[in-house]
């Protein structure tokens, strides 16, 4: 552990893990040498994931087969595992809202996301933060999106609940002790499954092809692509590191450039 790029003898519980960022999260976390519990509903992804934690670094890997939705039950499962393993990192991924405009969400919908991502989010802190201060290191990272800074057309519901993530993290990140970190991080548009959905809704909508879709959401950044998954990953993976120490309370876009912010 002596290296600050290290995190080995570290364990980090990534939610979200089955596919897409989170999978990528704890696959980057693992080359750290980070030994890591996948958290997720699907159960068989989870397991095939276990064996290329390992390939890739992991000393030790569990599942938690988990719905978010369904908080007293995560708690329970949480808690129990965490009692006989703590966690020093957790990285909060999870599913985004549908697509669609503000104006005709319903409020179940709404009450949904809040409860999948702050809720959730709420509970698996107070379940990971024991471990943080008996280890006197903690690293807390949120995966959100550029939305948090830069609202996205369409995307009305999770606009609105990434606010809440941004708003939520940035309080924490004030009353946390030293040493214990929280900050988010932003991704572009990225190859996952989500953003196949995402694409073919698009498609269906404006009769374009699904390939044209991609193509434009591509242009939008000065790199010109989209990312692969590993990429956003890696960055969270920084952000859990020794190396990070002194970054707190922020939102880091990996977004290949699109947000025209400074
Ligand atoms: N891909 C992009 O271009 C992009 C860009 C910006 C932001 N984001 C955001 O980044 C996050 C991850 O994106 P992604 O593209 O990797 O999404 P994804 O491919 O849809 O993966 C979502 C992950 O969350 C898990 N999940 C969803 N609902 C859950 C629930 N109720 N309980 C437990 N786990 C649940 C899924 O696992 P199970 O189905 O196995 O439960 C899966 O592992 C999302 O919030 C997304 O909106 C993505």
């Amino acid at each position: 552990m002596n290296s600050p790029w290290s995190l080995q003898g570290r364990h980090a519980l990534v939610c979200g893990a089955s596919r897409g960022i989170g999978r990528a999260a704890a696959l980057a976390l693992a080359e750290l040498g980070c030994s890591v519990t996948g958290l997720a509903r699907d159960g068989a992804r989870l397991t095939a994931l276990e064996a290329e934690l390992v390939a890739a670094g992991a000393a030790r890997t569990a599942s938690l087969v988990a719905d978010l939705d369904d908080r007293v039950a995560l708690a329970n499962l949480v808690g129990e595992h965490l009692a006989a393993w703590p966690a020093q990192i957790l990285v909060l991924c999870t599913g985004g809202p549908k697509a669609g405009p503000i104006l005709g969400a319903t409020d179940e919908e709404l009450l949904v996301a809040f409860g999948r991502n702050v809720l959730a989010s709420q509970a698996l802190v107070r379940a990971t933060l024991p471990g943080m201060k008996a280890a006197g290191y903690g690293r807390i990272v949120t995966v959100l999106s550029t939305s948090v800074k830069e609202p996205i057309d369409n995307l009305g519901v999770g606009n609105t609940v990434r606010g809440a993530m941004g708003a939520w993290a940035k309080t924490l990140s004030g009353e946390l002790p030293p040493g214990i970190t929280v900050n988010n991080v932003l991704p572009g548009y990225t190859d996952t499954e989500r953003l196949s959905d995402l694409a073919s809704g698009v498609a269906a909508r404006t009769g374009k092809v699904v390939d044209d879709v991609r193509a434009g959401w591509a242009a939008l950044a000065p790199e010109k692509r989209i990312a692969d998954p590993a990429e956003i990953g890696r960055v969270v993976a920084f952000l859990c590191s020794p190396a990070a120490s002194f970054v707190r309370g922020q939102s880091i876009a990996a977004d290949g450039g699109r947000m025209r912010g400074i």
